[in-house]
């Protein structure tokens, strides 16, 4: 297989579980993430298992950054055949707390990243008439999230985005989808929590509502990149019932 992926908040937990799955299957990784000595330990680890992985370091919420790192990856592997845009944040404060900076911070890299990177991949995808574009939206999303409600504003933003821009690119032979984990154990989903609350869910099994399991984002992450969903554009996938 010699098709390059780009994997935004390729270090963290969820996008590094993506890495290690999709070079497994022979991609080509590029692992984008603001942290460069995690994304160096993610391309490190996959290049010892006998895969082909790159490390970027990018700011999804600047520009040039974003540019900088669609040009290190054609400069690298030539072309690039997917972008997964998996970084994001968030943090719990009420709204009537919440400063300007934080709503700003968290809309610049969830919502304005995923422009971003969108935008770079589909100038780079549009004269060869293919590829495919996929972002972590979130069932906040569409549930609303109490605490978190810049972060649930976001991840609307990117089913809306990707609804659009799906749209937009189906002329040119590309999909753009969206897909929506379900609580999956990272830094991130331990956010609020007590290690006691957090353990309770845990505890919680699955297929009774309990987190999400990374490889099954992986299963769904290959699901979407495979000849079987070609056609398959605009959506947005949950793995649990947002509530
Ligand atoms: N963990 C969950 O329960 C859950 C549920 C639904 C959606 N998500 C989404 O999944 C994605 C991955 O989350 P995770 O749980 O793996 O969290 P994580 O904190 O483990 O990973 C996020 C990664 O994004 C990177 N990042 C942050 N700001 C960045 C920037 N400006 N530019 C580039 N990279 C940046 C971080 O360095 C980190 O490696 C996020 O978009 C998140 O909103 C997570």
């Amino acid at each position: 297989m010699n098709e390059v992926i780009i994997v935004t908040g390729g270090a963290g937990g969820i996008g590094s579980e993506l890495c290690r799955g999709l070079a497994a299957d022979g991609l080509k990784i590029m692992v984008a993430d603001y942290s460069k000595e995690g994304a160096d330990k993610v391309a490190a680890e996959i290049r010892q298992a006998g895969a082909d992985a790159t490390a970027v370091q990018v700011d999804v919420g600047n520009p040039q950054s974003v540019a900088a790192m669609m040009d290190q990856a054609i400069d690298r592997y030539g072309q690039v055949d997917y972008v997964f845009c998996g970084a994001g944040v968030m943090d719990r404060i009420a709204v009537v707390d919440m400063p300007e900076q934080e709503w700003d911070r968290v809309m610049r890299i969830n919502l304005k990243g995923v422009f971003l990177c969108s935008q770079a991949a589909a100038k780079h995808m549009i004269p060869k008439n293919q590829g495919r574009i996929l972002s972590i939206a979130s069932g906040r999303g569409v549930a609303g999230q109490p605490r978190a409600a810049h972060y649930a504003a976001s991840k609307a933003g990117v089913i809306a985005f990707t609804k659009s821009l799906a749209m937009e690119l189906a002329p040119h032979n590309i999909t753009v989808n969206a897909v929506c984990p379900g609580a999956t154990d990272t830094p991130m989903s331990r956010i609020g929590f007590t290690p006691e609350q957090f353990k309770k869910r845990e505890e919680i099994p699955p297929l009774l509502d309990g987190l999400t399991q990374k490889d099954e984002i992986v299963g769904l992450v290959r699901y979407l990149l495979s000849d079987a969903t070609r056609y398959v554009t605009g959506q947005t996938f949950f793995l649990r019932t947002p509530k």
